[in-house]
């Protein structure tokens, strides 16, 4: 089924209908407009971006692609097709009819998780907002301008979620996602990370890879839901989600690449020689990494936890790829934890926030590999490595232990002053934006970035991919 792009809010949910649910998105769009206006990328209003709009959600062409202003982007709602005598895939409810209502006792549990899952979409639009001053090329520009328009479009996803099937709550909660703001010391958004500013690209590119990752397993999670149209709505999600790690993944590997071109050239692996040559020397390149990683490694919560055995259970949320498992109910399984106190066998389905973290930190071990075999290739030992999962964690077991990146407790003096050397320092920080200069000249690349192997869509890489106006 392809979209209608006819109506005000484009749509494959037959909005038209369901005139009262069509009329409070109606009185919800500009609400969500002046938003995009004065948290978006709003110096770039006025440029067109050859950007992709979905159309379908066939996986073939599921997409087209075109110039376009960005505040007249049409965001859309746009839900994955419904899969004939869907089951419930876990929990007590395993094998019994997906529902395509909200059983009444656990609303205000689903509520919570399409609130926070919510939250985080346009909280990343907020933190990205002045990065587009700042762009390596115009095909950077280009992919932070998708990024930023399909997180606008996630959260329509979750907004009509929200209108649809939580009246009068719903629309109170639509509207708060427009009131918190990344950051914002009286009213922040929900979760850490989203709080955190972006204001540099090699930030933006950590964040996409690590913290864009852990929506994949979120969404992943939730799109194994018993509750159908929100396993929907997430399942279409990821098709767009995949680009955001793609642009994650390929934006360090290429800062990577331009460093080894430096050391290669300059015939040095001396930070202070690198920098000097206006590349990033690869260990400032692993402390923006040991920030991004540890921050996001937070967001899939404590490490034993009763929530995450109660959505396992209700069928609110199963395991990523929950078709990967055997055991689908999980009532005798155990799971052994690391703790700071040793070994503790825990009840599988109160590990399942662990059981989401390994698979993601596996996930994020990939791109670590192919960086490090340009690194190797190139004749350096000087490979990049994600710290230990109990790493500066804020939460759970783990939280404010004093635990070095190989997961060793320390003395926590000795970690303290560590501390300061595995993250980005003030004076690292300072660097990186020292580089961090507008290029805008089509195919040309910032001196501190390699250019990308392939363009967008077939295009090449000197293609006008930004027109200014
Ligand atoms: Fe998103
Ligand atoms: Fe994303």
């Amino acid at each position: 089924m392809s979209f209608n792009y006819s109506e005000k809010i484009p749509n494959n949910v037959d909005l038209a209908n369901d005139r009262k649910l069509q009329r409070a998105l109606e009185h919800w769009q500009p609400h969500f407009l002046d938003w995009w206006r004065e948290q978006g990328p709003n110096d770039f209003a006025s440029d067109e971006v050859y950007l992709r709009t979905a159309v379908g959600v066939d996986a073939q062409g599921w997409a087209s692609y075109g110039h376009v202003k960005m505040p007249d982007y049409r965001w859309g709602i746009f839900l994955a097709d419904r899969v004939a005598d869907r089951t419930i895939g876990f929990g007590d409810h395993f094998g019994e009819p997906a529902w395509q209502q909200i059983p009444g006792e656990l609303r205000s549990q689903f509520r919570r998780i399409i609130v926070t899952q919510g939250d985080t979409e346009p909280a990343s639009v907020e933190q990205q907002h002045l990065l587009g001053l700042t762009c390596p090329s115009l095909y950077d520009l280009r992919n932070l301008f998708q990024v930023n328009v399909e997180e606008g479009r996630h959260l329509w996803a979750m907004v009509y979620l929200l209108h649809a099937y939580f009246g009068r709550d719903g629309r109170e909660e639509a509207e708060a996602l427009l009131g918190r703001h990344s950051g914002d010391p009286d009213n922040p958004r929900i979760l850490g990370t989203f709080n955190e500013p972006i204001s540099d690209w090699l930030s933006f590119f950590m964040f996409t890879y690590f913290t864009d990752r852990d929506g994949k397993f979120q969404l992943k999670s939730l799109a194994e839901s018993g509750f159908d149209p929100l396993a929907r709505t997430c399942r279409f999600m990821l098709t767009e989600e995949a680009h955001h790690m793609f642009v994650g993944e390929t934006g360090i590997g290429r800062i990577v690449k331009r460093t080894l071109e430096v050391m290669k050239e300059l015939a040095t692996d001396d930070p202070a020689a690198i920098r000097a040559h206006g590349a990033m020397d690869l260990q400032t390149i692993q402390r923006y990494l040991n920030f991004w990683f540890t921050s996001s490694l937070d967001l899939f919560g404590s490490e034993v936890s009763s929530n995450s055995a109660s959505s396992f259970a209700n069928g609110i949320k199963g395991r990523p790829d929950e078709s990967q498992y055997e055991d689908h109910v999980c009532t005798d399984a155990t799971y052994d934890l690391e703790t700071p106190d040793g070994i503790e066998s825990v009840n599988l389905r109160n590990a399942m926030n662990e059981v989401m973290r390994s698979s993601y930190v596996k996930d994020c071990e990939i791109g670590i590999k192919r960086w490090n075999m340009q690194i190797k290739r190139t004749g350096y030992e000087i490979p990049l490595r994600l710290p230990s999962s109990r790493c500066r964690r804020s939460i759970g077991s783990w939280s404010n232990m004093p635990v070095d990146p190989d997961g060793k407790i320390i003395d926590r003096t000795a970690y303290e002053r560590q501390l300061v050397e595995w993250l980005p320092t003030e004076s690292d920080q300072a660097f990186v934006h020292s580089l961090m200069q507008r290029v805008t000249e089509p195919g040309k690349m910032a001196g501190w970035i390699a250019p990308p192997d392939r363009g967008i869509n077939k295009l090449p890489v000197d293609y006008e991919y930004v027109r200014p106006h």
